[in-house]
């Protein structure tokens, strides 16, 4: 493992930022008050999962934790890289929480419970509902279906839950607890849900722990969900569990989709064994859940084609570690979900079920060019012996024995010792399969620059803010100063040469290297704009949630749809591109 590897390893961005900055918690993520700039609202998050930092005020960037220390100290990367070198080895002993009291928690069921019945006799009687009712219909979802899932709507009113409520006994403070009321700077209360379609969140048990509630246009953010409360933690939720769990049983197989509607279709449609996780990654408590209760069955995840499938098939070889099942992967047509499959026709979301790939041929379908890259150090986690073995005879299959079971062999022993240097804990395992795979692109964009020099001619728009990885920035902004490899070194800190060097020798084949490199900056770009995306939505939904100023809405918005317009532009130039190449 290389010195900055081992450094990051060790590092969590979130530690070092809250030396400067106060982080609360917002979701799967933290923000805060930018350390940056002076501000009067949060605009800054810190995203633990990526290890990433974004500032969506004044200073509209981001980046890792070395670009947050660089920025925040003004030093530079070789600096930074000897200061956190220097703090890592330092184990901070994480605080625990414990359990909150268990008839606290009964109390906050019984509330979600009195508010889903309201919500629900407001969808089904209510002159005001009509139009929820009306969106129902255009999306053929059945009475019964509305029923099972006591569907609700919430009124357009700051606190018709809220004194509903209280008239029944609940205290403010409870409510708030909950997460059924928000709070205001100013101390005040009011509903948090308003003027939407109301979706009841069950456990296994069927107490109602939370809620998601649709907007019945396309205003955004499109669905608020409960925040984490005592009762309610999302990422072991797995929504439609207590109307599934009977099934999975029988079948020994549950099936993981990303949305609401997705779960509602299938059901309605007699596939019984759907459960969501509500757009999050797939979490290990949830798969945990799901093995059980399947008798250790088939576990197939159905997620959207692009951003959410790469995550998961990273992840999935450590559940396999930690877990011991295989977990498969169904593939959807691009820019479907399961509830338009299902819709369209029922037999062929069954097909997709029955045809779903282990991960290394999933991975292999959605990107050849990638695959062995993105595999070799995947596999190389793989503890099973035997399962590690099948993986790599089928990676030689796959690529049509263009590599050899034996070269393939050899690169993934040099991946093994690397690793046996220390056994990290399974935390920092997820943060090395993070940093050796997140980058898998970056790099390869990277070769090909500095081994084809003549693409500095070529202007396909690359930008520095491409590249996640601090060291990969580095050593981009070093090849856009010099027009020469040997001048190079002498830009770079010396504990990036080793990376430099391993870049530089990395085997591409020579051919259509042009075409390869407007290829590699267009996804680049996506990628970028993608996770941009997400984050800008995470913001969004924060400010909804704490009752954000309709100006400091209306920007971040703006921003969004900013982000919006030029994936578009990535996506009309890929289909172009592809076009192109077919002729
Ligand atoms: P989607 O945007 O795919 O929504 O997000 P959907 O479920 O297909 O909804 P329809 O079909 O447009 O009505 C997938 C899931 O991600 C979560 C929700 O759980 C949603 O079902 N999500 C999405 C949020 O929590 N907040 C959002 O703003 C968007
Ligand atoms: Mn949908």
């Amino acid at each position: 493992m290389s010195v900055i590897d081992e450094i990051k390893q060790k590092t969590d961005i979130v530690d070092i930022v809250s030396q400067y900055t106060s982080l609360k918690k917002a979701g799967r993520n933290l923000t805060a008050l930018c350390p940056f700039h002076s501000e009067k609202r949060p605009s800054f998050f810190v995203y633990p999962e990526q290890q990433s930092w974004h500032c969506f005020g004044a200073c509209n960037s981001g980046g890792d934790v070395f670009s947050f220390v660089m920025k925040k100290q003004g030093i530079d990367f070789g600096e930074t890289l000897r200061l956190l070198g220097q703090r890592a080895g330092v184990t901070i002993p994480s605080r625990f929480e414990p359990d909150a009291r268990k008839d606290e928690r009964e109390r906050l069921y019984q509330a979600n419970e009195t508010a889903a019945q309201y919500f629900h006799n407001l969808l089904l009687n209510s002159p005001a509902a009509e139009k929820a009712r009306n969106y129902l219909a255009s999306r053929s979802i059945s009475a019964k279906t509305v029923s099972d899932f006591q569907l609700g709507f919430s009124l357009n009113s700051w606190e018709a839950l809220k004194q509903y409520l209280l008239e029944r006994g609940y205290a403010e403070s409870e409510l708030l607890e909950a997460g059924l009321l928000v709070e205001t700077e100013d101390g005040k209360t009011h509903d948090r849900f308003r003027h939407r379609l109301i979706f009841p969140i069950n456990d296994s048990r069927s107490h109602t722990t939370g809620f998601g509630a649709r907007v019945l246009d396309d205003s955004l953010p499109k669905y608020l969900n409960s925040p984490q409360t005592p009762a309610f933690d999302k990422s072991s939720s797995l929504y439609g569990i207590n109307l599934a769990a009977p099934a999975i049983r029988q079948q020994n197989q549950a099936v993981i989709v990303e949305g609401y509607t997705d779960v509602i279709t299938a059901h309605q449609n007699g596939f019984t064994n759907v459960v969501a996780t509500m757009g999050t990654a797939v979490t290990e408590k949830q798969l945990t859940f799901l093995k059980k209760l399947s008798n250790a069955g088939k576990i197939a995840l159905a997620l959207d084609a692009d951003a959410a499938g790469e995550e998961a098939t990273l992840r999935s070889i450590n559940y396999e570690n930690s877990l011991d099942i295989e977990v498969k992967f169904v593939i959807l047509p691009k820019g479907k979900d399961p509830d338009d499959v299902i819709r369209e026709d029922s037999q062929t979301w069954q097909a997709m079920v029955d045809g779903a790939l282990p991960v290394v041929d999933y991975t292999f379908t959605r990107d050849e060019s990638l695959a062995i890259d993105r595999l070799l150090p995947i596999i190389a986690m793989i503890k099973d012996d035997l399962r590690r073995d099948r993986y790599l005879t089928k990676l030689a299959e796959l690529s049509g024995h263009a590599y050899k079971k034996l070269e393939l062999e050899s690169t993934l022993q040099g991946y093994l010792t690397r690793q046996k240097v220390k056994e990290p804990k399974s935390a920092a395992v997820a943060r090395v399969v993070h940093s050796l795979h997140s980058s898998p692109l970056e790099e390869y964009c990277l070769a090909l620059l500095l081994q084809h020099l003549q693409l500095k001619n070529k202007n396909e728009g690359l930008l520095a803010e491409y590249f996640e990885n601090s060291e990969n920035r580095e050593v981009f902004t070093a090849w856009q100063q010099t027009d020469d490899l040997s001048s190079l070194k002498a830009w770079l800190d010396t504990t990036i040469w080793e990376h430099l060097d391993a870049l530089i020798n990395k085997k591409i084949p020579s051919n259509r290297i042009e075409q390869k490199y407007a290829n590699c900056v267009l996804r680049l770009r996506e990628k970028f704009l993608r996770a941009l995306e997400t984050k800008k939505g995470a913001a969004l939904t924060l400010e909804a949630e704490t009752g954000g100023t309709v100006a400091e809405m209306a920007k971040l918005k703006e921003q969004g749809i900013e982000v919006s317009t030029q994936l578009r532009e990535v996506f009309t130039q890929k289909a172009s591109r592809d076009w192109e190449q077919r002729r």
